[in-house]
């Protein structure tokens, strides 16, 4: 029984905040992260580029260093995945004004810099897969995990467009993307990356630590029975 009690106390304290704030409203799809996966931060950071950063920046990201964890030169990320005035060393910012962002959509486009923190993975995910339509909105569209939201949806040529049939989505029009929720899954690994750049070396980092730790222990371990044989 105690230790029952023990795990419930230890099983609340693992679930977060935001998991709590989210749980609460809907059924989420649960996504995938892996830092590891190159090929995946690679085209989520195509599809941000592409799709996403003519409204949201990412203000806390620089280029340069987006081209050293995702595998990449920085010439192929100046080429591929970067506007034109921009330089290497920049950060992810838009050209857009917010006075003008403000009189277009009714609200600023929020920065994307940590929006994988604040909201979760999983909320994302199911963000970006349930815009649907909507004919009382002006924008046309709504989405079920943020109601009313100011955004359009911007990847209705791959997703096409879904009508909202009591709660449930059905396919409107059919969009060109035949694997749309692996385009979004890859999207939302890039947002989590650029969410704790730091965590793909970290996670790199853990493995020579434990190493380093276990070789330690083999050699100090010796050492203290040497040290406390004539007292035992
Ligand atoms: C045409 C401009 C535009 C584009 C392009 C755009 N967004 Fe948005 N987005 C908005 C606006 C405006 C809001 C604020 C909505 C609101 O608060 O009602 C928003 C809100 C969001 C939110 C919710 C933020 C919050 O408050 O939690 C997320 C997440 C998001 N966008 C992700 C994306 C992603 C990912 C892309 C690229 C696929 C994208 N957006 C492309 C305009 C845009």
């Amino acid at each position: 029984m105690r230790n029952l009690i023990y795990l419930l106390f230890i099983s609340l304290l693992s679930v977060s905040s935001t998991q709590l704030m989210a749980s609460s409203k809907m059924h989420l799809e649960p996504v995938e992260i892996d830092l590891s996966d190159k090929a995946s931060l690679q085209r989520g950071a195509k599809t941000f580029v592409n799709y996403c950063l003519s409204c949201h920046a990412a203000s806390f990201m620089r280029y340069n260093r987006m081209a050293k964890d995702l595998g990449l030169t920085d010439k192929q990320v100046a080429e591929n995945l970067m506007f034109a005035s921009d330089k290497v060393g920049d950060t992810m910012t838009i050209a857009m004004r917010p006075a003008d962002a403000k009189k277009w959509f009714g609200v600023i486009p929020p920065d994307l810099s940590v929006i994988s923190r604040a909201r979760g993975a999983d909320w994302l995910n199911t963000y970006l897969r349930t815009f649907y339509l909507d004919e009382e909105r002006a924008i046309g569209t709504n989405n079920l995990a943020f109601k009313d939201v100011g955004m359009p949806h911007v990847l209705w040529q791959q997703q096409g467009y879904l009508e909202n049939e009591h709660g449930h989505l059905a396919t409107a029009t059919k969009g060109v993307d035949s694997d749309y929720n692996q385009t979004v899954a890859d999207l939302v690994n890039f947002l989590a990356y650029i969410g704790e750049p730091s965590k793909i070396q970290r996670l790199a980092l853990g493995k020579w630590v434990l190493l380093y730790l276990f070789l330690l222990f083999l050699v100090v371990y010796p050492m203290k029975k040497a040290f406390w044989k004539d007292i035992h």
